[in-house]
């Protein structure tokens, strides 16, 4: 059965990933490949909607299990209506964040711990996994910062997210390390503190890289015309 290539990116909010997600995905459909370029939570009309319950301050507080459990109730759907189809028809899927930041998020940030988030990933994710997984990493102070410039140029209010404080996105921060530890060989860190340019070149190399094993072990994979 043809298998697509699944890519991730994280990190802790502000670090630029949302820009070079879609320098990323510029470079891919350059070279030929066949891209669905997605993010999480959201991707999917229910995820969207649930998206809206999650980030929204007006939510209020959620107790952290039902953070989780929603988390992965959008997951399931993007799972079904767009990783598992795109990845049956030999494509590349990007996406902004996926189960890497529950484990951050949930699991250190909200202290649930790595062990209930496996049982809802174990669940919902099953055997799809990421085959690469980068993690822009930068300080909360910086990241932080960013953030919020980005909700005065835009007017808008705080999420729920972004009002966590500082503590809050050190743990998050120190999950991303610790996943990224426990995996090297899937998952990739990428200091973000550098120009954006410097930062995509080694983001490309490490897709580049993963492309070149796939094309060698299946002939064509993902790419058009091959
Ligand atoms: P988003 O606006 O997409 O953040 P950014 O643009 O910085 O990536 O908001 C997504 C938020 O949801 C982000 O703060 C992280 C959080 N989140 C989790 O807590 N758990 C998850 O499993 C996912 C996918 C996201």
């Amino acid at each position: 059965m043809p298998r697509g290539i699944f890519i991730t990116l994280e990190g802790i909010d502000g670090t630029g990933k949302s820009t070079q997600l879609r320098l990323l995905v510029n470079h891919l459909r350059e070279c030929g490949c066949r891209v669905v370029a997605t993010r999480e939570p959201g991707g999917t009309r229910v995820g969207e909607q649930v998206r809206g319950i999650l980030l929204a301050s007006r939510t209020g507080k959620l107790a952290p299990l039902a953070e989780l459990a929603l988390m992965y109730a959008a997951r399931a759907q993007h799972l079904e209506e767009v990783v598992r189809p795109a990845l049956a028809r030999g494509e590349i899927v990007v996406s902004d964040r996926f189960n890497d930041a529950s484990f951050a998020y949930q699991g250190y940030g909200r202290k649930l711990g790595a062990r209930t988030v496996r049982a809802f990933d174990r669940v919902v994710c099953g055997a799809t996994q990421p085959d690469l997984t980068v993690v822009l990493d930068l300080s909360p102070r910086v990241s932080l910062g960013r953030a919020q410039g980005r909700e005065v140029r835009r007017n808008s209010v705080r999420g729920r997210f972004e009002a966590e404080g500082l503590r809050f996105h050190e743990r998050v921060r120190a999950g991303y390390l610790a996943i990224a530890r426990h995996e090297p060989r899937r998952v990739k860190v990428v200091r973000a503190d550098r120009p954006v340019d410097e930062v995509q070149a080694e983001i490309r190399s490490l897709v580049d890289d993963l492309l070149a094993r796939h094309r060698k072990r299946d002939s064509g994979l993902g790419v058009r015309g091959s």
